[in-house]
């Protein structure tokens, strides 16, 4: 997972800017996110937070402005581009197979990275770290226990987590997660806050979250934005205490 190279920073953006029909949903952002950690984006509805993960993981091109990797100009790349980087976002269940197992999810998501090599050349014994790289995500993502149930038969939150984990299996540098806890229910967001936990180690862990108590606990820095701008950078305590982002949420943070 890592290079042995160290950056200071994850993602740069550099005047970043999205228009549709000439309404700028991010507007000319500025930034560095740094290496490593739990790097939340907040903002009230419409504030430009997905709009800004899109460009990050290039799903959209920008209006104008750049993009960096660690200390590459990645404006100009596709996903998949920077998927090959260590770039990863999960998408909301959408890339479960339902009528397979979990197990069988899991695995075919680990050795897809071998076929996307040269799974001609695999050796045999190879088959072996399939299966132990399968266990262990399960047991990352806390589904060993259901590992032989149909897809479609777990909960919404276990979904979620599975589909957490078919990205985990690309070991990503940097795993991007959208209201990861939207819909889940207080059992199924702190089995989520742990797995969160467990897996950021090692790893920069973009979040966009819109519930603030998960948000306050598992973040090393938290981005504010609003109207497509950066309000406010900073730990959860600074924050909480920041007079802008208390107005911007009329309270709500108190
Ligand atoms: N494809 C699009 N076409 C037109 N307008 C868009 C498009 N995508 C986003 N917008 C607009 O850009 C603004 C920012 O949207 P975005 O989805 O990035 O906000 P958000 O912060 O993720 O909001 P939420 O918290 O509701 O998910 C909104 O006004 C939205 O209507
Ligand atoms: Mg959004």
């Amino acid at each position: 997972m890592t290079d042995g190279q160290t950056f200071a920073y994850a993602f740069k953006t550099e005047h970043l800017t999205r228009s549709f029909s000439g309404f700028k949903a991010v507007n000319d952002v500025t930034i560095e996110i740094p290496r490593g950690g739990v790097r939340a984006i907040i903002g009230p509805n419409g504030a430009g937070k997905t709009t800004f993960f899109n460009l990050l993981s290039g799903l959209l091109p920008p209006s104008t402005g750049r993009v960096f990797f660690e200390d590459r100009d990645i404006t100009g790349l596709d996903p998949f581009q920077r998927a090959r980087l260590g770039i990863a976002r999960s998408f909301q269940i959408s890339n479960i197979f339902r009528k397979l197992s979990v197990y069988e999810n899991v695995r075919l998501a680990v050795q897809s990275l071998y076929d996307g090599k040269a799974s001609f050349f695999l050796p045999i014994g190879k088959t072996g770290d399939l299966h132990g790289k399968t266990v262990a995500i399960l047991a990352d993502i806390g589904l060993s226990d259901v590992a032989d149930s149909l897809a479609e038969n777990l909960s919404h939150g276990d979904q979620r987590r599975l589909e957490i984990g078919l990205v985990l299996a690309r070991d990503p540098q940097v795993l991007m997660l959208d209201e990861p806890v939207a819909g889940m229910s207080p059992k199924e967001t702190h089995a989520t806050v742990e797995l969160i936990q467990r897996i950021s180690p090692g790893r920069t862990i973009l979040l966009v979250e819109h519930d603030i108590d998960v948000v306050m606990s598992i973040s090393t820095t938290i981005t504010v934005m609003q109207t497509g701008q950066i309000l406010a950078v900073g730990t959860p305590e600074e924050i909480r205490a920041n007079e802008a982002v208390q107005r911007a949420y009329l309270g709500g943070l108190a």
